[in-house]
């Protein structure tokens, strides 16, 4: 069996006091992991926090976008190399609230991929189709064209060094969780274009599920052969059931 990845997505969501008590029950329940890593991506402003609250812990820490740039004149933006200061070792880049709300699109995805591989940040790169694109039969069409264009700047080397998570838009925040045959289709799609054009050997990357993922569904989704881990959102924000989802996937 394949070590499973859990990546929680935390969003735009927490408090320094909500935080605090979430790493304390995460420090205490969490000391060895069986066949699973866990990564938890928090808003920027608390990663100070997280970095300390979770030194020596077996959790990793990731951040949910970086900046394309490495420094400079971007108002607003976070860098790679700040983010690494702060403890990370994953990326979040391309979720599909990034695509929708912040107009981003897959060149820049790419570029994004490419800066955090450079700095050494193991990139969880997001595709996924929307409502309209799965009801008009677009899905294999849509990530097949998303993955394509976001690995263009990549030599299979540095292809190796990326986590992808199909995520359908219309499974996020929703409760609709897609069907085990469409993830095992999309995921052999993936497998198969890694294979045939990047000539990279399928273990080689990890490939999750995410949408409304939940301790009720999660042995479903997490036990997939296909799929190796599982990317958490509003789930991860409840410690309890952040837990029981590491459980299920620990086997
Ligand atoms: P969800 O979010 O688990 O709340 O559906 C998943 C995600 O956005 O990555």
């Amino acid at each position: 069996m394949c070590r499973k990845l859990i990546v929680g997505n935390w969003k735009m969501n927490g408090s320094l006091a909500t935080n605090a008590a979430f790493f304390d029950k995460l420090k205490i329940n969490i000391t060895a992991l069986n066949n699973v890593d866990i990564v938890i991506c928090i808003p920027a402003p608390y990663l100070a926090q997280a970095q300390i609250a979770l030194n020596n812990s077996i959790c990793s820490l990731g951040a949910q976008d970086l900046s394309a740039h490495l420094s400079g004149a971007y108002t607003g933006e976070v860098s790679a190399l700040m983010l690494k200061e702060f403890g990370c070792k994953y990326v979040i880049i391309g979720h599909s609230e990034r695509r929708m709300y912040h107009c981003e699109i897959n060149t820049t995805i790419a570029d994004k991929i490419a800066i955090a591989i450079q700095t050494g940040l193991i990139p969880i790169v997001c595709v996924g189709e929307t409502l309209d694109e799965y009801k008009a039969g677009q899905t294999n069409t849509v990530v097949s064209h998303q993955l394509d264009t976001v690995l263009a700047k990549l030599d299979s080397i540095f292809i190796t060094k990326i986590v992808l998570a199909y995520e359908p838009v219309w499974a996020i925040g929703t409760g609709h969780i897609a069907s085990q045959e469409m993830i095992q289709q999309v995921h052999s799609i993936i497998h198969a274009q890694l294979v045939n054009k990047y000539f990279i050997i399928p273990k080689m990357i990890k490939i999750l599920y995410g949408g409304s993922i939940k301790p009720n569904n999660a042995k479903e989704l997490l036990t997939m052969p296909y799929v190796d881990g599982g990317l958490i959102g509003s789930a991860a924000l409840n410690i309890d059931d952040f837990l029981a989802i590491i459980s299920i996937a620990q086997g």
